[in-house]
């Protein structure tokens, strides 16, 4: 599946958004290592800070799936500017994606990639976890 195929499973599935606080629809369409396909939309919730973004919504279904590589996610909304994942999103993409993989951000006429490193430098990996400890 190539970028503008991913994207466009995005900006589909974005229709069921649940967003009627924000009004801003999210759609995200990732690839798994074996070429599985996991889409997600925002869900937004009464009590604001409980809200899910679409990229981790499509994640957490894959890793449910049990799919822990992912190769590439797109991501679209209804807002004219392209929407770029937040932090959040962007760390949870660092723990199941590679460094160059790509994120594909647009609409039906247009799309930017970035990779992960791009989006997210010197990021906190799960590497990092297993390096020498101090004593104290
Ligand atoms: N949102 C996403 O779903 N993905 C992003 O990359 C940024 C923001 C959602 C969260 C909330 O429902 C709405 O967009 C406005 O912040």
């Amino acid at each position: 599946m190539d970028n503008r195929a991913l994207l466009d499973k995005a900006i589909e599935i974005k229709k069921s958004a649940y967003a009627p606080y924000s009004k801003v629809t999210v759609g995200a369409a990732l690839l798994t290592d074996d070429d599985t396909v996991y889409t997600g939309v925002n869900i937004e919730n009464a009590s604001y800070g409980a809200t899910n973004c679409a990229e981790r919504t499509a994640i957490f279904k894959a890793v449910a799936d049990g799919h822990t590589k992912i190769k590439a996610i797109a991501v679209a909304s209804n807002l004219k500017q392209f929407i770029t994942p937040c932090g959040i999103c962007r760390q949870v993409m660092v723990e199941f994606g590679t460094a160059d993989m790509p994120v594909i951000l647009g609409d039906a006429d247009n799309y930017v990639v970035y990779t992960l490193e791009e989006l997210l430098p010197m990021s906190f990996t799960p590497v990092a976890l297993k390096g020498e400890k101090h004593n104290v």
